[in-house]
């Protein structure tokens, strides 16, 4: 289905954060738009920011003065509903509320043609629901902006059980002419990304509640190993743990209380508390003036040890045995009985996390984490068994150090972290699909466009094996005894 043509006029309803940039965007891909707010002045201001906002990327030089002009002047606010009756596409960007929202589209369906596209960014409710009484619901669809609008690529195109698969189809093909990396998913709670994404801070406060690892310290792990930009509690921070806390609760109740979306105890104390994060002034991280940043927990300087055995194969870690021939260690090779291979350094015997315990591998057992690029990697998590010996653990220390990277000691942690934040993201992205929510291929582009992840969870899944997946998921289960970790049906069927 094609694009509505450039001559088509669009229509947002509501100037705040979203509506200014969604109009922005439809504006400078050469789209008459005509703006509108309940709100007296708001759509003209929102105009004049979005001016003053493209002034400066001129001054930037990533536009010229000609290419704003010519945006601004197709911008246009207008005063009331009944204006907007010329637009080929409305999108609806006001207070998140189902009652409104349903009285604004069946009063737009008085007003517009009959094959105008009405399309809502709500985040969170059902675009089933919200086009239940209207009479042309096939010509009905979410259209899901991330925040800022302007800047991030991806669109998720939300189809609710009555819409058309040809709006959807149009809607798509129009995002991707406005430059925008769009995915289709059907209507259900969080869409793709805010249920997706639920695993990365819910098991980053799984953590922090069990103590095993500070958020000063965890966030450095997610950032430097996991290649995240921000760790979960730095950007709980940033949202605000309020609204966190409340797309968990939604997700978690239209989920029917699903333990793998439980909000964290920690969480509601914080936002019951005021730690908001950065805009009051405090979260899980202290933004006073004068305050001292939070520290990481980093092991001192520890010599490498001489040599190495590798026994077997390490799977997604093997280019580790590559990275210690290059720091020139000694290095021998052992074959293993184990399906899964292990380093040798002294007498600590090393592996990568499997979502067990270390206990559950012997005397000096020491768990490494995941990385997503061992190589580049600055940073790199150990879990020994709590009787680790010091001798054993400080070789393990050395050896990392050896390779370049900074070491960081948690506690004996059943997936640790950037694991565990894997495993369970591509377990949700896997029961999305699985719930014919959307294809594979989506949940990756949501992911890595609509929350910058750097990677997508079910092509990661697949680097470090699916067989890997449903081990780390299933030690965990048993460990934690929580339905929490059950494996998705699609993640089991991958290996069958
Ligand atoms: N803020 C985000 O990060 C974000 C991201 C994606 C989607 N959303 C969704 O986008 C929608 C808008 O969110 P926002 O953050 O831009 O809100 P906002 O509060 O910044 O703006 C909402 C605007 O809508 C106007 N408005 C309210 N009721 C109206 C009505 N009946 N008719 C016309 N205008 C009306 C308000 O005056 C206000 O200017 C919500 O559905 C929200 O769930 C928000």
């Amino acid at each position: 289905m094609a694009a509505l043509s450039i001559e088509q006029v669009v229509a947002v309803i509501g100037a705040g954060t979203m509506g200014a940039g969604i109009a922005q965007v439809a504006a400078q891909a050469g789209h008459s738009v005509l703006l509108y707010d309940a709100a007296p002045g708001s759509a003209e201001k929102a105009i004049a920011k979005v001016a003053n906002g493209l002034e400066r990327l001129v001054e930037r030089g990533k536009f010229s003065a000609e290419d704003v002009a010519a945006t601004l002047s197709r911008l246009t606010s207008v005063e009331g509903l009944e204006d907007l009756s010329p637009a080929g596409l409305v999108i609806e960007a006001i207070i998140e509320d189902l009652d409104i929202k349903q009285t604004l589209f069946k009063n737009l369906e008085n007003i517009c043609k009959a094959n105008t596209i009405l399309a809502s960014n709500t985040s969170s409710l059902s675009i089933t629901a919200i086009g239940e009484n209207l009479e042309r619901p096939e010509n009905f669809i979410g259209l899901h902006f991330f925040n800022p609008a302007q800047v991030m690529k991806l669109v998720e195109v939300v189809s609710g059980s009555a819409s058309a698969s040809s709006v959807a189809d149009s809607a798509f093909a129009t995002a991707e002419a406005w430059g925008k990396k769009p995915v289709h998913a059907a209507s259900t709670p969080g869409f793709i990304v805010n249920r997706v994404a639920r695993s990365f801070y819910g098991e980053a406060l799984r953590v922090l509640e069990e103590g095993a690892v500070d958020a000063a310290t965890y966030d450095a792990i997610m950032r430097e190993s996991g290649g995240f930009r921000m760790g979960p509690f730095e950007l709980m921070d940033l949202i605000g743990n309020d609204v966190n806390l409340a797309v968990t609760t939604s997700v978690y109740n239209a989920f029917e209380q699903a333990p793998r979306f439980k909000p964290s105890s920690i969480q509601q104390e914080l936002v019951a508390s005021g730690k908001l994060g950065r805009k009051s002034g405090c979260g899980f991280y202290d933004y006073s003036e004068g305050a001292a940043a939070a520290g990481v927990t980093t092991s001192a300087a520890t010599p490498p040890p001489e040599s190495v055995t590798i026994c077997g194969d390490l799977g997604c870690a093997s280019v580790l045995v590559e990275l210690i021939e290059k720091a020139g260690l000694r290095v021998q090779q052992k074959s293993s009985d184990s399906d899964h291979g292990y380093l040798e350094v002294g007498s600590a015997h090393l592996y990568l996390c499997d979502g067990g315990l270390a206990a559950n591998h012997g005397d000096n057992a020491i768990a490494f984490d995941l990385a997503l690029d061992y190589e580049k990697t600055t940073r790199i998590a150990l879990a020994p068994v709590a009787s680790c010996d010091p001798t054993a653990l400080a070789s393990a220390v050395g050896l990392f150090q050896g390779l370049g990277k900074s070491v960081s000691v948690i506690s004996d942690l059943a997936g640790m972290v950037v694991m565990r934040t894997v495993c369970m993201l591509a377990n949700e992205g896997a029961d999305a699909v699985d719930n014919q929510v959307c294809t594979e291929q989506a949940v990756d582009t949501a992911m890595c466009y609509g929350v910058n992840y750097p990677a997508g969870p079910l092509h990661w899944a697949g680097v470090i094996g699916y067989g890997m997946v449903e081990r780390v998921l299933d030690n965990m289960a048993a460990v934690y005894d929580d339905p929490r970790y059950r494996c998705s049906t699609w993640i089991r069927n991958k290996n069958l």
